[in-house]
C-alpha cells in the first residue's frame, strides 16, 4: 500500500487551515508535519500549539517529522496535541531506545529518521520498537533541495534487511525531493511512503500532483 505524505513544510502558512483542507481533499493519506528547532536542523518553524489548532481541520493523520534536539520533551505536548506517528533522528536522542519506547507509552506509533549519512546499523537493535523508517533523501532543514541518488541503494538494503527479520510491516518512508521522477526510483528500491512538500503544495493541480505520484509509483 502506497501512503502520500504532503509535507505542510510547503504550505501558505497564511492559510494552514485552507491548505490542509485541500491537500486532503486532493488526496493525501497523511500530513506531514516538520518541527524544527533551530539546532538540530538550521531552520525553525513550529511546536505543539499550532499542531493542537490544525488537528481539528482534517481527519487525517499527523505524520511528525521531529528535527529537534531531545525531542522527547515535546511528546506529550505532542500526544495531547492529537499527533499520530512520531519520528525521531537517532542523533538527537541520547537513549533512542528509551525514546522510542516513551512514543509507544503514549500510545503512538514511532518513527526513526536516518540522515543521508546515518548507516542502518543504528536501527538494528530497535527494530522492535519501531513502526516506520524514514530515509531522508535531502539533508533535512529545507523543503525544495535535489533528490539524492546515491540514497536509492540505502533503501534497498532497508528492504532486505526488514525481509531477512520478518518485519516487512515496518513502513519505509522517504523525504526530500520527491516528485513523479523519483517517486518511479524509489518505490522500486523500496518505499511505501512519500513525503513530498513542493511537488504538492507548488502544483497547479494538487489532486493531479498527488495522482502522479501514485500512478508513478512501483509498488
Ligand atoms: C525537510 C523536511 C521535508 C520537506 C521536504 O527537512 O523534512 O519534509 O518538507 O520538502 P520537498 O518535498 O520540497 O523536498
Ligand atoms: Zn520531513
Amino acid at each position: 500500500m502506497l501512503t502520500i505524505a504532503p509535507s505542510i513544510l510547503a504550505a501558505d502558512f497564511s492559510r494552514l487551515g485552507e491548505e490542509i483542507r485541500d491537500i486532503e481533499a486532493a488526496g493525501a493519506d497523511w500530513i506531514h508535519v516538520d518541527i524544527m528547532d533551530n539546532h538540530f536542523v538550521p531552520n525553525l518553524t513550529f511546536g505543539p500549539p499550532i499542531v493542537s489548532m490544525i488537528r481539528p481541520v482534517t481527519k487525517l493523520p499527523f505524520d511528525v517529522h521531529l528535527m529537534t534536539q531531545s525531542p522527547e520533551t515535546l511528546f506529550p505536548a505532542l500526544a495531547k496535541a492529537g499527533a499520530d506517528r512520531l519520528t525521531v533522528h537517532p542523533e538527537a536522542c541520547v537513549h533512542l531506545h528509551r525514546t522510542l519506547g516513551s512514543i509507544r507509552e503514549l500510545g503512538l506509533k514511532a518513527g526513526v529518521a536516518l540522515n543521508p549519512h546515518t548507516p542502518l546499523s543504528v536501527i538494528e537493535y530497535v527494530l522492535d520498537m519501531i513502526d516506520l523508517v524514514l530515509i531522508m533523501t535531502i539533508n533535512p532543514g529545507f523543503g525544495g533541495q535535489a533528490f539524492l541518488p546515491e540514497m536509492l541503494p540505502k533503501l534497498r538494503d532497508l528492504r532486505q534487511l526488514l525481509e531477512r527479520k520478518g518485519r516487512r510491516d515496518i513502513r519505509i518512508e522517504v523525504d526530500g525531493g520527491i516528485n513523479a521522477e523519483t517517486a518511479a526510483l524509489v518505490t522500486e528500491a523500496g518505499a511505501d511512503a512519500l513525503v513530498a512538500g513542493t511537488y504538492i503544495f507548488g502544483a497547479p493541480d494538487r489532486a493531479s500532483a498527488i495522482s502522479s505520484l501514485r500512478a508513478a509509483s512501483r509498488l
